[in-house]
């Protein structure tokens, strides 16, 4: 099977050296001449643990290479970004239908166009019709399908061979055909097949049912933090009823998924999601209660440095989309603290005026530290967390 996958990222990426690895000849195409340049090199450009070794695999062997262009094959996969537009917290589809002309330029009868990309209901529907005109082919002469993505970045290879998966298509051949490249790759994960409608609800609702878990946590530590009880205690005891299992609070929710996707149930039901946009409203001001808190704490002496530990969304990535150790950060820095921030997986500083250290630097130093992610390398070093200023969130 010839296949193109369009957009090479955290999703992109690892799909088409799980279709490579299992038989398929990928042809990846990416809009970024960084990222095609880096891949050809043989090297891949995000950090996800043992991913690189599989990748030179398939690059070596010839199943995978990467171009600046769209190649013909016989099944695109398109797994390009679904951010915010603009400010709005509503779904960007540019790049869904950006994908969806360039596959139209090359589509022929018998393709199969396969949208990875979460997305607002109906937007499969959309990409179809774009495939339709733009193609001047009949939507019956060519397939398209949903087949959203629910791997965990860190454990993505994986999450990919051995979740469950939901395929769902206006057609059942589509699905059909679908199902069979998805087989090729799936280790332990089953198949389940439906139409594009519910899957892309689907895959909006189980990132919205984590948000509204996560708020319930949240909230609770909001609270238990005024009334200055312990709110790891609070949940372990209330955990103890047989039918309880609250979550653990953190210093919101970031990445691109969960704190992105409930919007795009808000946008398309803003009177029914009631209850979806409250978990959104938690989550989101949670760094803000927490720069309140460490404020109150370190009160009006703004000239010792406050260290984030851990700028990404969560533990042992490099994904710092939505981070809310950066809106924790910048709620510090605006209040006048001198933020700095540390990372073992992020280099480069992320956010203007707040400088990435290391841990041998703020460990020897002044600074009062924020423990935001538990990133494995603070982890290993808890003992010397403990023993220092440190606020373990
Ligand atoms: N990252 C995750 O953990 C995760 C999990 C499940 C679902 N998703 C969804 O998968 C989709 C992709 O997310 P990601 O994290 O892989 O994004 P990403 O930003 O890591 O990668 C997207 C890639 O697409 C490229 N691109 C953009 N427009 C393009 C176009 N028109 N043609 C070709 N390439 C193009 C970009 O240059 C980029 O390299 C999103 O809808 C996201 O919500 C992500």
């Amino acid at each position: 099977m010839n296949v193109s996958v369009i957009g090479l990222g955290y999703i992109g990426l690892p799909t088409a050296i799980a279709l490579a690895m299992n038989g398929s000849k990928v042809k990846g195409f990416d809009v970024s001449e960084d990222v095609v340049k880096k891949l050809n090199r043989g090297q891949i450009h995000i950090v996800e643990a043992g991913l690189q070794p599989l990748f030179e695999q398939v690059l070596k062997n010839g199943m995978f290479q990467a171009f600046d262009t769209l190649q013909e094959s016989d099944v695109y996969i398109i797994s390009v970004p679904t951010p915010f537009k603009n400010d709005e917290k509503i779904a960007d589809l540019s790049y869904v239908e950006q994908a969806a002309r360039s596959v139209a330029a090359i589509l022929k009868e018998g393709d199969l166009v396969i949208l990875e990309s979460t997305v607002p209901p109906t937007t499969t529907r959309t990409m179809t019709d774009i495939l339709e005109q733009e193609s001047g082919l009949a939507r019956d002469r060519f397939y398209t399908a949903h087949c959203p993505e629910r791997v965990m970045p860190g454990n993505i290879m994986y999450e990919m061979q051995n979740n469950d998966r939901i395929i769902g298509a206006e057609r059942e051949e589509s699905a059909l055909k679908s199902k069979a490249l998805y087989e090729t790759f799936l280790r332990k994960g089953n198949i389940f097949l439906t139409d594009d409608v519910m899957a892309e609800l689907c895959k909006l609702v189980e990132n919205s049912y984590r948000d509204v878990n996560i708020a319930f946590a949240n909230e609770l530590s909001m609270i238990c933090s005024k009334l200055r009880i312990d709110t790891k205690e609070l949940i372990q005891l209330a955990n103890r009823h047989p039918r309880v299992n609250i979550l653990s609070p953190g210093v919101g929710v970031g990445g691109h998924c969960l704190a992105v996707d409930p919007y795009f149930i808000v946008e398309r039901f803003p009177k029914e999601a009631q209850l979806i946009h409250a978990a959104r409203t938690v989550n989101t001001f949670k760094p803000h209660f927490l720069a309140e808190k460490i404020a109150c704490k370190l009160g009006e002496t703004k000239e010792r440095p406050v260290t984030i530990l851990g700028m990404s969304y969560k533990p042992d990535i490099d994904d710092f989309r939505e981070s809310p150790s950066v809106v924790l950060a910048k709620a510090l820095q605006d209040r006048g603290y001198l933020v700095r921030g540390c990372d073992p997986n992020i280099k480069e500083d992320i956010v203007e005026g707040i400088p990435m250290v290391s841990l041998e630097q703020v460990l020897s130093g002044p600074d009062f530290l924020v423990l935001a992610q538990k990133h494995k390398e603070f982890m290993d070093r808890r003992q010397e967390l403990e023993a220092a200023d440190c606020l373990c969130v």
